[in-house]
């Protein structure tokens, strides 16, 4: 049975923060190598290790092959790297040529190729003799290696291949392209010698061509078009845990991952996986300016993660007092290297990788949810101090532990409104319920004593399964993040990605494998505010008994003047609801009306064709409208101005 709700909207406004909607990226479930960054040879550099996965060595994912009667062997080897900071290479030796001596690699689950397409390999190599006397004395010196690249099917099938020389003790740098004569989702990489001798061999990389907006080094096209297509204002990165690390020789050190991607240093990821920083400070940057995002670089505030429980017990360890002014130089360096200009030393690094312009920070997050210790305490402060001091333009985001109330919550915003830090980063994964019981929270704020990055939420729902109950939940609540965004300035639903079979942490916005992309309730919920937001606020009050089931909010976009009206309910049956577009101004017209509505259990999962997607139609409004809101059901109505 329909039942009635009274929604007000007059035309007070209340100007509301302009980024409000953005993303949380984190390298967790293979959301950088394996997900958004395109690189498709996994383990390139030779460095996986056992402190990453117990089965885990230098030569994981790489398989030696003897074709044809052919014979050799392969090692790994630490002398003479192509650079200190990636110090495994493999040799590959052969002594019997037959049809090929060589290496193969499956990618992560398989290396997708599609017929026509280019792909760009890339390697560095150098002849490597062990025995000189040997060599000369064989006719091998001096004479180049023949090899061949390919990609092939798992039955042998060569789909693409070509053929290259290896000549010189040095390292340099090799590169082909393949274009495969047949579509295979699960193809893989070969690298043969085809000559009898030794080289040395490192970064071994295979890159589609087609990247987005064909960047070199870039992402993969469909999954950075499906984050972009969020609309996000900003962009924050590289987590999360992963920032801070696991102990403070795991922090991601921005340094570390920048430059030639042969010349950075990849390390451990907290979540248990290698990264290889091959998605770095400079992709990030570039992939924010692509896609509109403002950059949201967030660095560990001179403490690691205090709940990492890969080094048990190792709680939050503190960067030596000793050394903090050099830790701190860093980050002053960042901000150098993002908007220096390029007679500055890091804003040169900057122009030498491709951006000579300035990135335009304007955000930097200090610390995630850290315990509120003494320690950190003391070096969020020198931290704080030298930014207010040298980069005053910056705004420093502080951080206020993993949850909405409790000691962390208390003691960092106590802690921050101390120091006058001007945006503070709240986390919480909390039931759909809580959502909805609280949509009051941020109305409860005082105004003027420090605003809100609402860094990370989710709900989760039993199972923790992406539901559409979760994702209204969160629709629900960001209708009140609208309400409040003059105190709430920035909101990222947390976490973006996940890798199928790689997760360690659900639910998460969107999940994919080489192939396919799967998008949650959540990430219709988010697409439909990113893609909706305003910058001014329409006061709008829900009059009516079922208030516990609905919310509503009404923005304004001041460029476009668009009007936008958002609604919520979780209610069983319809809701019939007026809205009085005469008050706000508008007279009859055509509006776009999109729903996102159907079973609050459904959860759009992998495998099977998704139920709960959106859809949109032409509304003829007449001044006084009356909207019915499906059952479970988000309903947003985008208005243009009068002509
Ligand atoms: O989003 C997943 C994790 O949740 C983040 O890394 C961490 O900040 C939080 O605990």
């Amino acid at each position: 049975m329909t039942t009635t709700a009274t929604i007000k909207v007059t035309a007070a406004k209340t100007r509301i923060s302009p980024d409000l909607f953005g993303i949380f990226f984190e390298d967790l479930n293979y959301a950088a190598d394996g997900g958004l960054y395109a690189e498709l040879i996994q383990n390139r550099s030779f460095e996986y290790q056992a402190t990453e996965q117990p089965t885990w060595n230098s030569l994981s994912f790489w398989e030696f092959t003897e074709r044809g009667g052919a014979k050799g062997m392969w090692a790994v080897s630490d002398s003479s790297p192509v650079h200190p900071n990636n110090p495994h290479c493999v040799q590959v030796r052969s002594s019997k040529t037959g049809d090929g001596v060589g290496l193969m690699n499956p990618g992560f689950d398989g290396i997708p190729v599609k017929s026509g397409e280019t792909y760009d390999v890339s390697f560095f190599a150098r002849q490597n003799y062990m025995n000189q006397a040997w060599a000369a004395d064989s006719g091998l010196e001096g004479r180049p290696m023949p090899v061949v690249v390919r990609l092939e099917s798992l039955d042998g099938t060569v789909l693409a291949e070509a053929p290259l020389q290896i000549a010189g003790r040095e390292w340099s740098r090799f590169a082909a392209t393949l274009v495969p004569n047949r579509t295979d989702p699960k193809a893989r990489f070969v690298l043969l010698l085809k000559a009898n001798g030794m080289i040395a061999l490192d970064e071994i990389s295979l890159f589609p061509r087609s990247t987005f907006r064909d960047r070199r080094n870039g992402l993969r096209s469909d999954l950075a078009q499906t984050v972009a297509d969020l609309k996000p204002r900003f962009i924050r990165f590289p987590g999360g845990c992963l920032a801070h690390g696991d102990g403070v020789s795991n922090f991601y050190r921005w340094k570390d991952t920048i430059g030639p991607i042969e010349q950075r240093k990849g390390q451990r990821n907290i979540w248990g996986y290698h990264q290889s920083v091959g998605l770095g400070y400079y992709e990030y940057f570039q992939y924010c300016e692509d896609i509109g995002a403002k950059p949201l670089p967030v660095v560990p505030a001179g403490v690691s993660c205090q709940n990492s429980d890969h080094t048990p017990g190792l709680g939050q360890q503190c960067v030596p007092i000793a050394d903090m002014p050099a830790y701190i130089q860093d980050l002053l360096d960042l901000v150098e290297w993002a908007n220096g200009p390029v007679t500055s030393k890091w804003g040169a690094k900057r122009a030498e990788a491709g951006h000579p312009l300035p990135f335009g920070l304007e955000y930097l997050g200090v610390g995630n949810e850290d315990h509120i210790t003494s320690g950190f305490q003391e070096r969020f402060k020198m931290i704080f101090d030298a930014f207010k001091a040298q980069h005053p333009e910056i705004t420093v985001i502080g951080t206020v532990g993993p949850n909405h109330s409790g000691s962390d919550y208390d003691a960092g915003w106590a802690f921050g409104r101390k120091l006058g830090v001007p945006i503070v980063d709240e986390h919480y994964y909390v039931a759909p319920d809580w959502f909805w019981d609280n949509l009051n929270f941020y109305d409860r704020y005082k105004r003027g004593t420090g605003e809100v990055y609402l860094g990370e939420y989710a709900a989760h729902d039993a199972g923790r399964r992406s539901t559409l109950r979760a994702a209204l939940a969160e629709a629900a609540y960001m209708t009140a993040l609208e309400r409040n965004g003059d105190v709430v300035r920035l909101a990222s639903y947390a976490p973006l990605l996940a890798r199928r079979g790689h997760t360690q942490w659900t639910p998460d916005l969107i999940y994919f494998d080489n192939t396919t992309i799967c998008l949650t309730p959540s990430y219709f919920v988010q697409k439909l505010f990113g893609q909706n937001a305003g910058d001014e606020y329409l006061q709008t009050s829900i009059e009516t008994e079922t208030s516990k089931v609905l919310a509503a909010s009404t923005v304004r976009d001041s460029k476009s003047g668009d009007t936008i009206v958002k609604r919520v309910s979780r209610n069983d049956a319809p809701v019939r609801t007026t809205i009085d577009f005469s008050t706000l101004g508008i007279k009859a017209g055509p509006a776009t009306c999109t729903v996102l509505a159907g079973d609050p259990n459904a959860d759009n999962s992998f495998g099977k064709a998704p139920t709960i997607v959106p859809t949109t139609t032409t509304l003829s409004l007449e001044p006084k409208y009356e909207l019915d809101l499906s059952p479970h059901s988000l309903t947003v109505i985008r208005v243009a101005p009068n002509p």
